[in-house]
């Protein structure tokens, strides 16, 4: 695996674990919930960085050589970033924590309320595509780095040469 694959991996798990954790306000509390949507928020644009290349490469090529595979991939990017842009300003638009310890109360409203509920929504389901798009090799890491070393574990001793 080279090194790219590895780092990607690690942002990777590290933005879906930090996802998960945004979902459930009410079992964060609502300052962890804020400190980590906004670390997740800077880790995210590192994800985006990672791929820059990736991201050029395509957008240079989309209506000539491309695969379909590479433009829907980039459409549904697209998506998703509007998605979590939403979700990120909605989300500090309601701050009670994070805004207002740097001196900013926005305060409450119920349109921002409304409008953070229905991003993370999309954002779900965006990630949701994102994910199936990439399921292929989301299986073969877990292979790689999951289920070969631990059925590594339970191979007869003999078949490692007898080393062991
Ligand atoms: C919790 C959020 C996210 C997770 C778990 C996630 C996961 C992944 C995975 C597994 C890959 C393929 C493997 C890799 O090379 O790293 C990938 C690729 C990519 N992701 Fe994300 N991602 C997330 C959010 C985002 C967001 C918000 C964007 C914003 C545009 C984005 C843009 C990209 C791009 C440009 C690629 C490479 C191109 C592609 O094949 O789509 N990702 N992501
Ligand atoms: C990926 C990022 C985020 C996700 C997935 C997310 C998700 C959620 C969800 C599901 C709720 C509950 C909504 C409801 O009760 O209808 C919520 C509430 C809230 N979020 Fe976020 N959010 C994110 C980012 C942020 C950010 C960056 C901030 C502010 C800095 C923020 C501030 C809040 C506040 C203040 C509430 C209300 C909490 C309450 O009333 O108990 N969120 N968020």
């Amino acid at each position: 695996v080279s090194e790219n694959t590895r780092r990607n991996i690690v942002i990777d798990v590290a933005i879906f674990a930090a996802f998960i954790l945004a979902m459930a306000p009410r079992v964060t509390g609502v300052a962890v919930h804020e400190w980590l949507s906004v670390a997740l928020a800077a880790t995210l644009l590192v994800h985006l960085a990672l791929h820059w290349d990736w991201l050029r490469e395509v957008l240079r090529r989309f209506f000539s050589r491309l695969a379909h595979e590479s433009r829907l991939n980039l459409i549904v990017d697209l998506a998703l970033f509007l998605a979590f842009v939403a979700v990120m300003a909605s989300g500090l638009a309601n701050s009670r924590v994070a805004l207002p310890s740097v001196g900013l109360d926005p305060g409450f409203s119920l349109f921002w309320k409304r409008a953070h509920t229905l991003s993370t929504d999309l954002a779900i389901v965006a990630l949701g595509v994102h994910a199936g798009l990439h399921a292929k090799w989301i299986w073969r890491q877990c292979r790689k780095f999951l289920l070969d070393p631990v059925a590594g574990l339970f191979r007869p001793k003999a078949a490692t040469g007898g080393q062991g």
